[in-house]
């Protein structure tokens, strides 16, 4: 199956916007449009977006329950030798299909209703149950782990996550002896997500974890960012934060974890099987088919290009889970 549809970050690196060309698009469409509305209002910050023009974000955490319980405490022991990014770039450099196939997604994104938000969590554990997002956080802890962000386009971001330990988050599942994989889905609802109203795509948005990699500790369930709850246009209130892999694995806003003994297809393997695998792991010797892996720009660091490291850096955490699996495709 071959599908060539424009896919924002499936093109060549030469092809992808550089961001400032990105950002003076993105001010010159804010200036005309009454744009975020009701949002505007709420606006907290002045951002500068380069090049001398200004655009006012809005507060994205106003009015979420959660706020309180941020910000966590930070741990040392995921120590990035980068600048942190920008959080008014982290906030405005997305890829959420489910809201458009651009970067420019963070305004359509505030339409998803994040409360109540309830967590299926079922397959091959002790009692299926479902529980709501803020039963979770008080149920489980948070902290805070500055990472790497590697996406397969060859752009790269520094991004305080906050966020449950996925470990803990299995361990609150019981899974039964047998479960092997963990297949994880994002929301469905076309009605406010119109990039899902696109019939080619195989909704809802799927990934999937070996439980020995949900279980490695560098794994985290994403629920917020820059020492506050996330985002919707990151992922809010849950996500897949596993930083050794390709950004698509990322899985954003998800609502069911099903532990599983079948390796779980993803959205972007239905999609090209070919060019997007399971594993996904970072690594520079290996170009995507359609461009190299070897280096990354730094988001909002003016075209900044340095080389990509083997598993994003993380190799010392991470490297031993694919011992004896050399002879899969670990690398797309
Ligand atoms: N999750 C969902 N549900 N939908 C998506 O389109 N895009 C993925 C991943 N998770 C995506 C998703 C891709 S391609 C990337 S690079 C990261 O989210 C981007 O995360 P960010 O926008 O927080 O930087």
């Amino acid at each position: 199956m071959l599908i060539r549809r424009t896919r924002g970050w499936e093109i060549p690196e030469s092809q992808v916007t550089p961001e400032n060309a990105f950002l003076a698009r993105r001010r010159m469409l804010g200036a005309g449009a009454a744009g975020i509305g009701a949002l505007a209002l709420q606006g907290q910050s002045w951002f500068g977006l380069g090049g001398g023009g200004e655009q006012k974000l809005p507060d994205f955490a106003a009015g979420d329950p959660s706020l309180p319980l941020y910000p966590s405490q930070r741990s040392m022991r995921y120590r990035v030798d980068r600048d942190l990014t920008e959080e008014k770039n982290a906030v405005t450099y997305n890829n959420f299909y489910e809201f458009g196939s651009s970067k420019n997604i963070w305004q359509s994104a505030q339409k998803l209703p994040i409360r109540p938000w309830e967590i299926r969590i079922d397959g091959m554990v002790e009692q299926p149950r479902t529980v709501g997002i803020d039963d979770l956080l008080k149920a489980l802890p948070l902290e805070e782990r500055v990472y790497r962000f590697r996406c397969v386009e060859a752009w790269a971001m520094t991004v305080p996550w906050t966020g449950i330990p996925m470990r803990r988050f299995v361990e609150f599942a019981k899974p039964l002896g047998g479960a092997k994989y963990i297949r994880m889905e994002t929301f469905k609802n076309p009605e406010v997500a119109s990039g899902q109203r696109a019939s080619w795509y195989p909704w809802p948005y799927v990934e999937g974890l070996t439980i020995d990699e949900a279980t490695n500790e560098l794994a985290l369930l994403g629920t917020g960012v820059y020492g506050k709850p996330m985002p919707r246009q990151m992922g809010a209130p849950i996500r897949l934060v596993v930083p050794w892999k390709y950004g698509f694995k990322n899985i954003k806003s998800v609502v069911r974890f099903t532990f599983t003994q079948e390796r779980p297809k993803s959205f972007w393997e239905e999609l090209q099987a070919a060019e997007y695998g399971f594993w996904a792991n970072v690594n520079p010797k290996v170009p995507h088919p359609r461009w190299s892996q070897a280096t990354e720009e730094l988001i909002g660091q003016n075209g900044t290009r340095v080389p990509t490291q083997l598993f994003n850096g993380y190799a010392d955490f991470v490297a031993d889970l694919y011992t004896g699996r050399e002879s899969e495709k670990l690398w797309m």
